[in-house]
């Protein structure tokens, strides 16, 4: 979050403006976003088909070490696994503790449901642990990964938490679009965020957008809104930077982000996490999973 803040600070400095841009007045989705677009997410796309393989114990990505152990993941409980799905032939390395609500195949589903050049903007997805669910994304100078802290069981979160990463490098030039004047300006216009949670910050508000561009992008319609239209500028500048190239289906993974480096594993409670700065932990309200049947 320092990260963030000071280069917010440098951005709105070098615009002449002050940070008044949110809260916005309004929100459209008082609830949240899960109960609205959750349902439509499940019935609308699907995983392609992906194998599994598990790593042998003893080694892990480096990023899965540190961001594992953080978590209070002890040594003999981390498990890493290849997961290869049909449209991109090299496999996104997964990393869970052997306790984590979200199974391998929960996580593997979920993610496989996003557009493939949506996931190629992630390094490595994570689970560990903990009562409910927040959900935070690795940025900074070691970056790409997304960790689901609790029984992250919905769609529109994991859409959240990879939009932070699109946020910090979809556009390939290492600068966060939720603090660029594209969003700044389209904040200005907009009256309303998209909910409370998105209105709590730029980047917040962007990552929440994502979940809306990507069901706009699905569905071609913005249902439920409380005030129609009130944030169509946000969507507008996100998809007009992001639909073609990141939301839309089809296709192969072009340009992955290299997975951390292997390392011994060594699983030690609060490790060094050098070099990496977090965004989050993001807090959704009403999660609301799809019922399976
Ligand atoms: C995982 O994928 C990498 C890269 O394709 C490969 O080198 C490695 O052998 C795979 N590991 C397992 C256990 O399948
Ligand atoms: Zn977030």
């Amino acid at each position: 979050m320092t990260y963030i803040a000071s280069s917010l600070i440098a951005v709105l400095a070098a615009a002449g403006s002050t940070y008044a841009q949110l809260p916005e007045p309004y929100v459209n989705y008082p609830n949240g976003l899960s109960p609205v677009f959750d349902q439509g997410f499940f019935a609308g796309t699907a995983s392609p088909t992906f194998s599994i393989q598990q790593w042998p114990s003893g080694t892990a990505p480096q990023s899965c070490v540190n961001e594992l152990a953080w978590n209070g993941c002890i040594s003999g409980r981390a498990v890493v696994y290849n997961v290869t799905y049909t449209d991109c032939p090299t496999p996104w390395v997964f990393c869970r503790c052997d306790n984590a609500d979200l199974s391998i195949n929960q996580m593997a589903d979920f993610f496989g449901r996003m557009p493939v050049h949506l996931r190629s903007v992630v390094r490595h997805p994570m689970a560990v642990h903990q009562d409910g669910c927040s959900a935070y994304a690795t940025t900074g100078s070691d970056d790409g990964d997304i960790v689901m802290q609790g029984n992250c069981n919905t769609e529109s979160i994991w859409l959240h938490e990879t939009g932070h990463q699109l946020d910090a490098r979809g556009l390939g030039n290492g600068v966060g679009f939720s603090t660029s004047p594209a969003w700044i300006n389209a904040l200005y216009a907009d009256s309303c965020a998209a909910d409370d949670y998105g209105n709590t910050a730029l980047w917040e508000e962007f990552a929440q957008m994502t979940v809306v561009a990507q069901s706009d992008t699905i569905y071609n319609v913005v249902p439920q809104q409380a005030i129609p239209g009130c944030f169509n500028n946000q969507l507008a500048a996100l998809e007009g930077a992001f639909k073609a190239s990141h939301l839309t289906y089809g296709g192969t993974c072009i340009s992955r982000i290299p997975s951390s480096p292997s390392v011994t594993a060594v699983w030690k409670r609060g490790i060094s996490r050098r070099g990496v700065q977090r965004v989050g932990p993001c807090k959704f309200k009403n999660i609301t999973p799809p019922h399976k049947h």
